[in-house]
């Protein structure tokens, strides 16, 4: 069995991540929120991981790199550019790069009874205060904004995780702090007032905040923490906000409860950080495992969204490959796959869910997970395991209904191989013997679990599809994710004519336009490349009345998704042609329209629609001058979001959403 071999020598250049549609960090700087991944060690100087934390990010912690144990090795040293292989790197790097990137830095954490190094845990009780002091006086005073080159840290988790619960009885943890410093008349121990105190006066500028787990899970941990957080506001400490660590699983449902805390925090006057969100997947979820955990995404950011107090959505990692639950021993699930991208950098459908519930889209892409298929044979892993493994010659899976939709052109698949074996995939449309729509011979790629992209073309397959995937070769690889995508062009602005449409019901076509449109009737266009998307609609018609009446585009189907309505006043008569626009809200890909007329008789004669301010993403502005010359500002609509070449600075409006 191979995958437990794990080779060393050196590796095919990583993929990168590319995502399609909107950046999230512009998304979010739209909704007035921060959003955020907190990177391991090294991240911010890794070819690869940098540039999506910079073009994604508005907000960065470090996961490890702020903590004790990393800046504070021995007492009285401290060292701000560590550079040990396997923990800790560089924080005034990670300072830079945030500040650099027009991020607001979050720091991570000041005072915790973990991540201390052992010289603190051999300390004397009677010595921990002034060591606390000199640690907050050193740490927050270097990153208070007085020296410029240094940098910057906006935000810091002063306390974390200071209190404990054993079923529904909670109270303070017996830390080093709390036994160090006591416990006050009100039973708040002492370390939590003074810490917040003494960071306020290293840097009266900065948000202070308390961080911890199972707030907004319904648990009781968050109505002890919330009547404690009362009892310190009443004493006055310096507290700004609280952290929702949020280390969840694709069972959670407590979203009333998520809100609940939300809400009774903002209301005494607290914000809420989202700080370690991560939504694992625990073995035993064998199917929809990334729709689930992209379902429970989603609906965590529209209620984040839903109150302006939740100021920051941030996950803990942002790859499935570098996650602290992957390793066990710190009690994570290894294999839980529960960030946004996947192991070779790829967005899962937690990220597309996490753009869409921001209000941005994107065109289709599909994942199908290796070991999700619907039948097999020869190949083990399935379906609970975090891929799947030991496949071998005339091994096979198979995807049932697997919606190709109007057709992708790649297929990005992630894989592992230790060997170099010849191996080869083949991917039948229908049947084991169906046509082949793309094959590749697999790579060493370094590795067992060295997962790396390998993109090749797809070719033909549209509509509900089975999937058939031969593995072919005694050492094939290890495989985890199919991801198809679409090459799209981006389309410029384009017109659709009303009298060329492709089905209808109750209007009548005259040589240039149709009439008599009414309530209930409908025009249908098929295969619409709307490519990223579009930001305007402008509408050519004439209307002889005055009844209320509209125009609604619909995507998919009569009652798909609303991208666009455009309320129809009189123009002066039914000969009389005018233009109006509207915003159009969503849609990408190639597409169904439906253009539905209501509100009444006479809606108008219709005359053009026309599709106008293109999406393009990232890339596509970076690369491509011509594409500028598509992405015309939009004056008139409130949605028309173009991504731009990253300009870095924070734009967070107070909007009340
Ligand atoms: O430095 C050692 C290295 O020498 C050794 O080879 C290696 C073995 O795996 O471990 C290295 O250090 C570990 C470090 O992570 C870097 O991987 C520490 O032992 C380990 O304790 C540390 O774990 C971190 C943990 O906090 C404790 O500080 C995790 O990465 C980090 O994700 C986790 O984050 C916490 C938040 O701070 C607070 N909320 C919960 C969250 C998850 O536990």
């Amino acid at each position: 069995m191979f995958i437990s071999v794990l080779l060393t020598f050196s590796v095919p250049q990583a993929a990168q991540a590319t995502p399609v549609g909107q950046r999230l960090r512009d998304l979010a700087a739209k909704r007035g929120l921060l959003i955020g991944f907190a990177p391991g060690f090294g991240a911010v100087n890794d070819p690869v991981q940098a540039p999506v934390i910079a073009a994604e990010a508005n907000i960065f912690t470090p996961e490890n790199n702020l903590k004790w144990f990393c800046i504070h090795p021995q007492q009285n040293v401290y060292d701000w550019n560590r550079n040990d292989p396997y923990s800790c790197s560089s924080a005034d790097a990670d300072v830079k790069f945030a500040n650099d990137h027009g991020m607001i830095m979050h720091g991570h954490v000041l005072v915790w009874h973990e991540g201390l190094p052992a010289w603190v845990m051999s300390m004397s009780l009677d010595q921990l205060e002034s060591v606390m002091n000199d640690h907050i006086d050193t740490v927050v005073g270097r990153y208070n904004g007085s020296n410029l080159a240094i940098g910057r840290v906006h935000v810091w988790d002063v306390v974390n995780e200071a209190v404990t619960c054993n079923g529904s009885t909670c109270g303070y943890r017996d830390s080093i702090w709390k036994q160090a410093m006591g416990v006050g008349s009100d039973g708040v121990p002492l370390f939590i007032p003074k810490a917040f105190q003494r960071t306020h006066a290293a840097d009266p500028n900065a948000v202070l905040l308390y961080n911890d787990g199972a707030l907004g899970e319904g648990k009781p941990h968050a109505d002890f923490v919330y009547n404690e957080v009362k009892k310190w506001l009443a004493a006055g400490v310096p507290i700004n906000g609280v952290g929702f660590q949020m280390h969840i699983d694709t069972d959670f449902n407590q979203f009333a409860a998520f809100s609940a805390d939300l809400q009774r925090f903002g209301k005494l006057g607290l914000d809420v950080y989202i700080t370690e969100l991560d939504v694992m997947i625990p073995p035993y979820q064998n199917s929809q495992r990334y729709t689930q955990q992209a379902a429970i995404y989603k609906e965590l950011m529209k209620r984040c969204l839903a109150q302006t107090h939740c100021k920051s959505f941030q996950t803990w990692g942002w790859t499935d490959r570098w996650t602290w639950l992957n390793d066990s021993t710190y009690g994570g699930w290894p294999g839980s796959d529960p960030l946004l991208f996947n192991e070779c950098f790829q967005p899962k459908p937690a990220y597309y869910a996490v753009q869409e519930a921001l209000g941005g889209s994107h065109p289709a892409t599909l994942m199908l997970q290796a070991e999700a298929y619907n039948q097999g044979q020869g190949v083990q892993g399935a379906p609970d395991a975090e891929f799947l493994y030991y496949v071998t010659d005339g091994a096979w899976i198979q995807f049932n209904n697997v919606n190709l939709g109007s057709g992708f052109t790649t297929l990005k698949t992630c894989y592992a191989k230790g060997s170099s074996d010849p191996g080869s995939v083949e991917v039948h449309l229908g049947s084991m013997t169906g046509s082949i729509i793309a094959s590749f011979n697999t790579q060493d790629t370094g590795g067992w679990n060295n997962f790396q992209e390998q993109a090749t073309p797809l070719t033909g397959g549209t509509g509900n599809q089975t999937l058939v995937v031969k593995f072919i070769g005694s050492a094939t690889g290890n495989f985890d994710d199919f991801l198809l995508e679409s090459t799209q062009s981006t389309p410029g602005p384009f017109t659709l004519q009303a009298e060329k449409y492709d089905e209808q019901q109750g209007v009548e076509t005259y040589p240039t336009f149709i009439g008599f449109v009414d309530n209930g009737d409908w025009i249908k266009f098929n295969n619409v490349n709307l490519g990223n998307g579009f930001g305007r609609l402008r509408v050519g018609y004439a209307k002889g009345n005055k009844t209320k009446t509209r125009i609604e585009v619909h995507v998919g189907s009569l009652t798909g998704p609303k991208i666009a309505e455009l309320k129809t006043t009189s123009t002066g008569g039914w000969n009389t042609f005018k233009e109006k626009t509207t915003p159009i809200k969503g849609g990408a890909g190639v597409q169904t329209l439906y253009f539905v007329f209501a509100g009444g008789d006479g809606v108008g004669n219709m005359d053009y629609f026309t599709f106008e301010n293109p999406r393009v993403t990232a890339s596509a502005v970076n690369s491509a001058a011509a594409a500028e010359t598509d992405n015309t500002v939009d004056d008139t609509s409130e949605d028309a979001e173009s991504t731009s070449a990253p300009s870095y600075t924070i734009y967070l409006p107070a909007v009340s959403r």
